[in-house]
């Protein structure tokens, strides 16, 4: 019997392993006899990628796309979906190309595609990457039954200045939480296999050091040694690449002075030869364009940057199919470097089963079914539900009490539009539930108050510079009546929500802001509030950490819960009032101010470490060192103790293993979930090391009165960095590993690796 299996599966063994050379063989043959029967400029057209009219998100627009489909001169378009939409496109390439090629279809679905889920940031916050996979298949299921075969997504730009709009897009600040979001996320889009249809091609973006830009400045300048960029920019990059990412998508800012569209040691040194990245590289909305503005060269020159860094395609700018023919034929670029992206190109459609089926994916009968089916809906919610982050619960204001009288005051309460948030696909705002829809759908007959409070922006300068159409209540009542009214309602009642944040375009491209305050209109509300002697709960909603030090100071509760997707108003009410107990944890420091900016966990130490007992040590003489809330905070309806750290061994052998475990114990009386994170300190290092790492973490769920023992696995693998040779390597030494619940913890125990 035992004989009989093996044999069997020697020869599944032979027939898989044999299927994947064949398939790689049958795919060069392939594209090897449709390239001998392209034209140059054929070629070239397949380097182009054009937006088509459903979406903009670029300054620059492109023109008659259609025309240019059929001169053969389009590879791939974006911001365009549908069955029927997608299918008259290909019909089009196969009734009217010479060659009959089949377009690409991409677009930003970033948190999903018509069903939307949280924020990245907020998916990030629940640290639960086997649910973030979930939903990147879940969203690539229903992204291409509406004709798209490829996203812009994941996002894994590390960053530590909540400035930046676009955090909102990212997971956070830490590269191995990044890094295991990345991975996630492409293995969800992709699945290994991009023949099934439920697959889309990721895009890991951008690449690369975005995050970093100067000042949280969008699109700003950077200068970066290659030590931070190798341990801990890069790893989230690198990460989603050995996942299998099929695209890699360039960044706007310059690396080492050449804007990174134009970066040979980025784009193929690091990125192919380094890494070994076989799929193709197209750079962000006119990149190849801006390099003029960036004042790297003319037209021609940024072009022909741009096709020998490594560039395979170009979006928007149309600046290869205008200069490459007469680059080529001035030899300043190779026809076998055109040759090499345009096989890129066609490999990737060739992976999808474009040549196979130009439909692929596409049906309205899918569409139909998979489209916000009821378990993408359910997945939403639980996503919601998960990313939501308990900041304070002074004297147990939350959970709520139905029974109570409670005023919801703030112009969030009833807007639907910032729930879905930015970047929010093709995702329809009109449709959702407001937080007020999900309260008087739960609690039919229940005496909630409510007011308005303020107005969501009133600033003039940020209403110019955000879209006040979408769902943003503006009315002409000046503020002071707004707050004397609100004020009013939560003299009738027991206690206020407070509903405020950001307009949904307040953070995302484009969006930075140099103070992170909450408005100023919304903070006098809150004011306002606060004399009422009422208790408050204030309820976030909003894209980026901000900085609360006067609501922490004043406000009895805060809940962060991002921009929660389409489920968010419920997910809300649910946690509002006990039904879900909160479990997210920040994976951004909250600084105390905007001058602290950039304050992240993973620091290293000065020569002049802080103390309270020295003026002359590294601190500000007007704020204290540490942030608000630190990295990987976030409270529960419960309480969660941690035993002290058991190591296994206190020695660890270059090719051993230790254990680091704690008792967690729910010494509250909820049911609960806590993220268990494991850090770790290398001593003495050839450089300075971080004063902590993320390493390792558990999301673990406890009844009330419940232990249960975590254990980490602690390998040499795990300590590893890159040195000053920029060698992979972890060095003989004494090691503090910590296990706690934020990165704050000063749980821990010493080992020494030999
Ligand atoms: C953004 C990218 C996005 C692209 C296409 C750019 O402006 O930086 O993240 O994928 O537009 O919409």
């Amino acid at each position: 019997m035992k004989k009989t299996l093996l044999i069997l599966s020697a020869i599944i063994c032979i027939a898989a392993c044999a299927d994947k050379p064949s398939h790689e063989t049958e795919m060069n043959k392939f594209v090897d006899n449709l390239m001998s029967q392209m034209t140059l400029e054929e070629k070239i057209g397949q380097l182009n990628l054009l937006s088509m009219w459903f979406d903009v998100t670029g300054p620059r627009m492109s023109k008659d796309v259609e025309q240019k489909v059929k001169d053969g001169l389009v590879g791939g378009v974006f911001n365009f979906w549908t069955p029927n939409a997608v299918r008259k496109l290909q019909d089009m390439i196969l009734t009217q190309t010479r060659l009959k090629i089949p377009l690409l279809v991409g677009y930003d679905v970033i948190h999903g595609h018509r069903t939307i889920y949280p924020i990245p940031l907020g998916l990030a916050s629940t640290w639960d990457t086997e649910m973030i996979e979930r939903i990147a298949s879940a969203v690539a299921d229903e992204a291409s039954a509406d004709g798209l075969h490829w996203t812009f997504s994941p996002m894994v730009d590390l960053a530590r200045d909540p400035r930046w709009g676009r955090v909102s897009e990212g997971a956070g600040e830490d590269p191995y939480l990044g890094a295991e979001i990345a991975k996630a996320m492409v293995r969800g889009y992709e699945q290994g296999d991009l023949s099934k249809q439920n697959t889309i091609m990721s895009c890991v973006k951008h690449f690369a050091l975005y995050g970093a830009a100067e000042g949280g400045r969008d699109y700003n300048t950077i200068d970066m040694s290659r030590l931070r960029m190798y341990n801990e920019y890069l790893p989230p990059y690198e990460a989603a690449v050995k996942a299998g990412a099929s695209s890699v998508m360039t960044s706007f800012n310059e690396i080492d002075g050449l804007p990174a569209t134009g970066n040979q040691w980025l784009l193929t040194d690091l990125l192919r030869r380094q890494w070994g990245f076989g799929g193709f590289v197209v750079t962000d909305w006119t990149a190849i364009y801006e390099m003029e503005d960036h004042g790297v060269g003319d037209k021609a020159k940024v072009t022909e940057l741009s096709i020998n860094a490594g560039v395979d395609m170009d979006m928007v700018s149309e600046y290869m199919i205008e200069e490459l023919p007469a680059l080529v034929k001035a030899g300043r670029v190779k026809e076998a470097t055109v040759d090499a992206a345009c096989r890129r190109i066609l490999e990737a459609k060739y992976r999808l089963g474009l040549f196979a089926d130009p439909y692929r994916g596409i049906s309205e009968e899918r569409a139909k079914t998979q489209i916000k089916s009821p378990e993408k809906l359910a997945l939403s919610k639980e996503a919601a539900l998960k990313s939501i982050v308990l900041l304070k619960n002074e004297g147990q204001t939350l959970p709520l009490d139905a029974s109570k009288k409670i005023a919801f005051i703030g112009p969030l309460v009833k807007n639907q539009r910032t729930l879905l948030g930015n970047w929010a696909a093709a995702g329809d705002w009109k449709q959702i539930m407001t937080l007020w829809d999900a309260l008087e759908n739960k609690y039919a007959g229940a005496k909630f108050l409510y007011a308005q409070g303020c107005h969501l922006v009133e600033d003039k300068y940020i209403r110019r510079m955000t879209d006040q159409q979408n769902g943003n209540v503006i009315d002409d009542r000046p503020a002071q009546q707004l707050i004397d009214e609100a004020v009013r309602t939560a003299g009738q009642a027991d206690m206020v929500v407070a509903v405020l944040g950001e307009a949904y375009d307040m953070s995302g491209e484009a969006a930075s802001r140099s103070n992170i305050n909450l408005l100023d209109n919304q903070k006098n509300l809150l004011k306002a509030l606060k004399k009422t002697g009422k208790p408050i709960a204030l309820v976030l909603i909003n894209g980026r950490p901000l900085t609360l030090q006067w609501e922490h100071d004043n406000i009895d509760a805060i809940l962060e819960t991002w921009l929660p997707g389409m489920r968010g108003g419920e997910a809300i009410v649910d946690i509002l009032f006990g039904d879900a107990n909160p479990s997210g944890k920040i994976t951004m420091t909250f600084p105390r101010n905007v001058g602290q900016i950039p304050i992240y966990y993973n620091h290293k130490s000065t020569g002049r470490p802080f103390s309270n007992d020295s003026k002359f040590t590294t601190k500000y003489i007007d704020m204290e060192n540490t942030p608000l809330y630190p990295f990987g905070y976030g409270l529960s309806y419960t309480q969660f103790t941690y035993s002290g750290v058991q190591l296994s061994d206190s020695t660890l052998t270059a090719n051993g293993s230790i254990t680091a475990s704690v008792t967690l114990t729910n010494s509250g009386n909820r049911a609960g979930e806590e993220i268990v994170q494991l850090y770790v300190r290398d001593l003495v290092g050839s450089i300075t090391r971080p004063v902590k790492e993320l390493k390792g973490f558990q999301r673990v769920e406890l009844k009330p009165g419940e232990s249960k023992q975590i254990t980490f696995a602690i390998t040499p693998e795990l300590l590893k960095f890159y040195n000053s040779d920029l060698q992979w390597i972890a060095e003989p030494g004494e090691f503090l590993v910590f296990v706690g619940g934020d990165s704050n913890t000063d749980n821990k125990a010493k080992f020494t690796l030999r």
